[in-house]
């Protein structure tokens, strides 16, 4: 059933009427006409404060995007998900991640089956088995405790474990048995080679992630895992009672989607924990695809972040749209994107420990939002999601931001920090030099976006006249700041969770489904046609000059 596209309904057309009418207004004057807009765009929920007041927006602006989300039925869409309705459309499932922070004693039924107790028996499954290496019972199979997992994924199954171990590493318990964790993604074997030269075979064990469990990228990976350990623990002078069985059992666990293609793999049953196909990959840190995390943090830290989210979640459904954050963050987005044609989006944290953030929200935004077609099929007439990359903001101080203050793109921002870090450093004096490291980086990320907002209006000419067109700065490129009042397991687990939210309200207006991926494919089926010329198993007939030029300089170049 086809309906009246978003752009060509009553809000959409007001707020273009709108922002043709608010030109190029800039931040300096809309601050200057609205001296409290900290308060009238500020607001605060799960240990974290958005401040919207440096977007290129005012009342009306916001009151006409409200209209545009009840006029896509946003409140409705937010039920839906959250009931488990069957929202992801060309996969005909639900998309349910925040079945997966559900508290123990909570009640979601969806199509007669109690998600809750299965998701709950799931995590006790995971705690036993991270107990098993705290204590140092899970031992190799020539009986010394493992210290060392890799885990093995790509995408979803590597990028949000990936960013929590790193941003949480200063939780890790008081065990027995510490254990590091690493992660290889790469298929071209170069992260797992580095590993493999310096990891002691007899003490690491690998975690085989992957929803579908046929990624070529993670089963290359774990071939190449198997054979060094079948090398160096079956060959030569191995030790007695030690044998393949025994090997794939003690170094290798499995977290899938499949427990068929895990079994089939080798992996022993009791070593696999399963997710379910309702929980997409991008979205599937809070289950089973979090084991690194919690083998990092422990189960107590682990579910402090599932409780993190489950707040933001709860913020979501209750909150009017008005004081919703992630409503608020999504409604910014579309402001910018399509109404003040800004197509550029980056990821600034300004906290080392947020240093995969941004590469992690460059896979929940994209891989969800990067549609161009609506959910009956039909091709979109406005953009959909912005161009988004990132880095840790003072890094990219020295890199990237030349860009943003005086290069020709509109590019949006968002800043984020904590507000505090450092305060619990037993050593006095090494507390106030990281406490004041801390406020310099602080000072850093206000100043930035300030600088980004008024441009150099601020700054007095020099003594001998006006500045030179190079040293001048136009100012007014949006941004958002948000503060966590501090990176723990519950902020963090609000932040991913406001992200996430963002992007399906994102997706709502645009009748786009944020679920699915299938720009994917078609270049894992030409890969795989490539990959047999290269291995001359088929020929080059039909292949473009481009390719088969590249190819033959391949072959050119190999040993005969
Ligand atoms: O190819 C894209 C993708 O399917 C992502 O959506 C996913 O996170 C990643 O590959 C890894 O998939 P899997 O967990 O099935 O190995």
């Amino acid at each position: 059933m086809s309906h009246t596209p978003i752009d060509q309904q009553r809000a959409w057309c007001a707020l273009a009427e709108h922002a043709a009418g608010m030109g190029r207004r800039h931040l300096r004057d809309l601050f200057d006409e609205q001296p409290s807009r900290y308060e009238t765009f500020g607001r605060s929920a799960a240990g974290l404060t958005l401040d919207l007041s440096k977007q290129r927006w005012t009342d009306q602006t916001l009151e006409l995007l409200l209209d545009l989300a009840r006029e896509a039925d946003v409140p409705e869409a937010i039920r839906g998900l959250l009931a488990g309705e069957r929202v992801n459309r060309s996969e005909d499932r639900p998309a349910l991640h925040t079945a997966l922070r559900l508290p123990a004693d909570a009640r979601l039924e969806v199509e007669g089956q109690d998600l809750v107790a299965s998701v709950h028996a799931t995590l006790d499954r995971m705690e036993a088995m991270v107990e098993r290496f705290h204590n140092g019972q899970w031992r190799g199979a020539t009986g010394k405790p493992i210290r060392d997992v890799v885990n093995l994924g790509v995408g979803g199954s590597d990028l949000g474990p990936l960013m929590v171990t790193h941003a949480l590493a200063d939780y890790r318990p008081d065990v027995e048995q510490h254990i590091d964790v690493h992660f290889a993604s790469t298929m071209d074997g170069s992260q797992l080679a580095d590993y493999l030269a310096r990891l002691n075979p007899e003490t690491t064990l690998f975690v085989l992630s992957s929803k579908s469990f046929t990624t070529i990228d993670t089963l290359s990976n774990a071939r190449t895992a198997r054979d060094w350990l079948k090398a160096r623990l079956l060959g030569g002078a191995r030790q007695e009672g030690v044998d393949e069985a025994l090997l794939m059992r003690q170094h290798f666990i499995g977290v899938s989607a499949s427990p068929e293609k895990m079994s089939e793999w080798g992996i022993a049953d009791d070593h696999q924990l399963e997710f379910w196909e309702w929980v997409g990959g991008r979205y599937s840190l809070w289950g089973a695809i979090g084991l690194p995390v919690a083998l990092v943090v422990g189960m107590e830290h682990f579910r402090g972040l599932l409780a993190g989210a489950h707040e933001m979640d709860r913020h979501f459904r209750e909150a009017e749209l008005a004081d919703n954050l992630p409503v608020l963050l999504a409604l910014a987005g579309i402001w910018n994107v399509n109404f003040l044609d800004i197509r550029a989006h980056s990821i600034l944290p300004y906290d080392g420990r947020l240093e995969y953030f941004a590469a992690y929200l460059e896979q929940l935004e994209m891989e969800s939002n990067g549609k161009s077609v609506t959910h009956d099929g039909e091709s979109v007439s406005y953009s959909t999601c912005p161009v988004l990359w990132g880095q840790l903001g003072p890094n990219a101080q020295h890199a990237f931001y030349q860009l943003l203050h005086q290069g020709t793109q509109a590019v949006e921002c968002d800043f984020i920090a904590p507000k505090v870090r450092y305060d619990d450093v037993p050593d006095p004096a090494t507390r106030d030099h990281l406490m004041g490291q801390h406020r310099l980086t602080l000072a850093n990320c206000f100043a930035q976006s300030r600088a980004l907002m008024l441009g150099d209006a601020a700054v007095a000419d020099d003594e001998d006249g006006p500045r030179p067109g190079h040293r001048r700065y136009r100012g007014n490129q949006p941004s958002s700041t948000l503060l966590l009042d501090r990176l723990t397991p519950r902020t963090l687990g609000a932040l991913v969770a406001l992200y996430e939210h963002k992007v399906f309200v994102q997706a709502t207006i645009w009748d786009i489904n944020p679920f699915d991926q299938w720009g994917v494919e078609l270049g894992k089926t030409m890969a795989g046609e490539t990959q047999r010329i290269l291995q001359h198993e088929a020929g080059l007939e039909g292949m473009d000059d481009s390719t088969r030029g590249l190819i033959e300089a391949v072959w050119a170049a190999e040993p005969q």
